[in-house]
This record gives C-alpha cells, structure tokens and sequence, in this order.
C-alpha cells in the first residue's frame, strides 16, 4: 500500500504512538482524518503541528469521539463519511487500559472490551463501504498472546477481572476479529492485518505495568512499515514481523461464536 498520496483515518492519534504515527504521517500522506476522545478546542497544538508538517495541496480532519459510548462512534463514522468519499487506510489505534476495576459504559458494557474492540469493530464495519480497496491495520498487543477468550463471559462478570486481564481479554477479542474478517471482507482488493507496535513508554503502558519501552517514534514507524505492505491479509505482526498469533484467535468456531456474540453486543444498549 502506497501511503503517499493515500487518504488515510487514524484513531487515537491525540497522545501517545497515535500521536507520533499522526506527525510522521502529515509529512507523507494527502488527506489524513485522526480522532480523539478529546474536544477540537482541547488538541490545537496537535492540528497545528500536523498542518505545519503537511504537503501543499494536503488536507487534515481532527474528529473527536469517546469510545466509551457506541453513539460516539456512529457519529465518528458520520464525520468521516462528510470528509472523504473514500479511505485508502484504516488504523484503528485508539485503545486504553484496563479500568482499575471492572467498569461499565454508558452502554451497560465492560469498558475496556468496549473501547478496545467492539468500538473499533463498530467504525470498521460502517467504513469498509468507503473502502473499495484499501487496508485496515488493527492495533493489537502481545498481551493476547497469554488471554482466554471467555466466550461465556466476555465481560468478566464472572472471572476474576484485573486491569491487565480485561485489556489482553479486549486484544485478544481484536485479532480474533481479524482473521475473521481477513476471511470475510466484502471485496478482495480490501486486506487486513493486526499488530503488536513494540513495548512503548506511554501512559497505556505505565498504567497497567512498571517497565520501561521504546520511543512513541519506533512505534510509529512499525506500525507505518505494516501499514505499506500487502499481500498479507489476515497477518499478525510483531513490531515489523509475521508472527503467529495466538491460536485462539485461528480457530474458526471461536472466530464465529466471537462474531455473533459481537453483533449481539453491538446491538445491546443500556
Ligand atoms: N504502549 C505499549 O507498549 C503498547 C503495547 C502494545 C500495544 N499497544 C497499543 O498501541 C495503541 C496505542 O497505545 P499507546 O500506548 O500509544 O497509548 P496512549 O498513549 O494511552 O494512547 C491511546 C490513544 O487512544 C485514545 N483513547 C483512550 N481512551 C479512548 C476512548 N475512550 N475513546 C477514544 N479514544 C481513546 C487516547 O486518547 P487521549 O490520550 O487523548 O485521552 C490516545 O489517543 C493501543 O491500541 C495500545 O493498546 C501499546
């Protein structure tokens, strides 16, 4: 996938290696559309340095939109499909750790799992019609590589809920989704792929564990090599390398009970 040139959406791009991936972008891409769940007024530093950074005849859209909330993400959608008829890239970063203890939405629905998967699955499933072709980068985590999927409690309502556990739990639920969807994208000029950005020292990190990590900047630019690539649909990454997920996540039962349960959720509201 060529990125210069292309229209591209990028979640969670107000801190962190979001915002590093947003910076390095500007410098590369025609149209970028980010999003945070902060308000326009509360990130004109950031649309400042991005437009400072863009090419002549380049264009970006800040669209503000709180996962914790499902409507949010209709609205996010709506955004996007006013300032671009077309995407070219899709990377759903956006994520946070696991609630301190166990939280519900404003949907009646565990926070994290929420926030982490069935908000980014929401904003995919409306913006594949925007998609022609194109690609969809998934930010995962290596944390899935040590979860269980319950698939009779996904929400943690009756396992023991820790931070670390419902985040990885929320991960793990993303790749899953993944190869799911490498297996049932409306056309085949669409691909898909996950990935874990590398161990990066950002708020996300030092909430859920005390070690250090990389630079937002090394995060930027795997997550920017993975997003270049094709001919790898349904791929798991880490950092810049193939690697194989966990075998939850390919087992296409679970990827179906996974897909279900998912539809039910999104249609559930509080
Ligand atoms: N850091 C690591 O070592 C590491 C390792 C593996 C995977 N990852 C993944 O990498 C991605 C980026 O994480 P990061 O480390 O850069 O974390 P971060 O610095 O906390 O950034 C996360 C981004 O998501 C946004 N966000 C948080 N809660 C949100 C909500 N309720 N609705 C919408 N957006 C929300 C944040 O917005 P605000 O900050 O503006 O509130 C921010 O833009 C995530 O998917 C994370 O799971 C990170």
């Amino acid at each position: 996938m060529e990125l210069e040139g292309a229209t591209i959406v990028l979640t969670g791009a107000t801190t962190g290696i979001g915002r590093a991936t947003a910076v390095a972008l500007a410098q590369r891409t025609r149209r970028l559309i980010v999003h945070g769940p902060q308000s326009p007024t509360q990130v004109t530093d950031l649309m400042n340095q991005l437009r400072a950074g863009m090419r002549a005849g380049g264009g970006v859209v800040y669209l503000q939109a709180d996962y914790g909330e499902l409507e949010a993400v209709g609205r996010l959608t709506e955004g996007i499909r006013s300032a671009t008829d077309r995407i070219d890239v899709l990377i759903n970063n956006a994520a946070r750790p696991g609630a301190p203890a166990r939280t519900l939405s404003r949907d009646g629905i565990e926070l994290t799992l929420q926030t982490n998967y069935l908000a980014p699955v929401a904003l995919t499933t409306t913006l594949l019609e925007l998609m022609p072709t194109g690609r969809i980068v998934n930010v995962a985590s290596a944390t899935h590589l040590s979860a269980t999927l319950h698939l009779n409690d996904l929400e943690l309502a009756r396992h023991a809920y820790a931070p670390s556990t419902a985040y990885a739990l929320s991960k793990l639920a993303l790749v899953t989704y993944t190869c799911w969807l490498a297996k049932n994208l409306p056309n085949p000029s669409i691909e898909v792929v996950s990935m874990h950005p590398g161990v990066i020292a950002t708020d996300l990190l030092h909430a859920m564990f005390s070690i250090g990590g990389d630079s937002v900047e090394y995060a930027a630019a795997n997550l920017l090599e993975v997003a270049s690539l094709s001919g790898d649909n349904g791929t798991y990454y880490d950092e810049r390398v193939p690697a194989p997920p966990n075998p939850i996540a390919q087992d296409p039962e679970t990827q179906t009970r996974l897909h279900q349960l998912t539809t039910n959720l999104l249609g559930r509201r509080a």
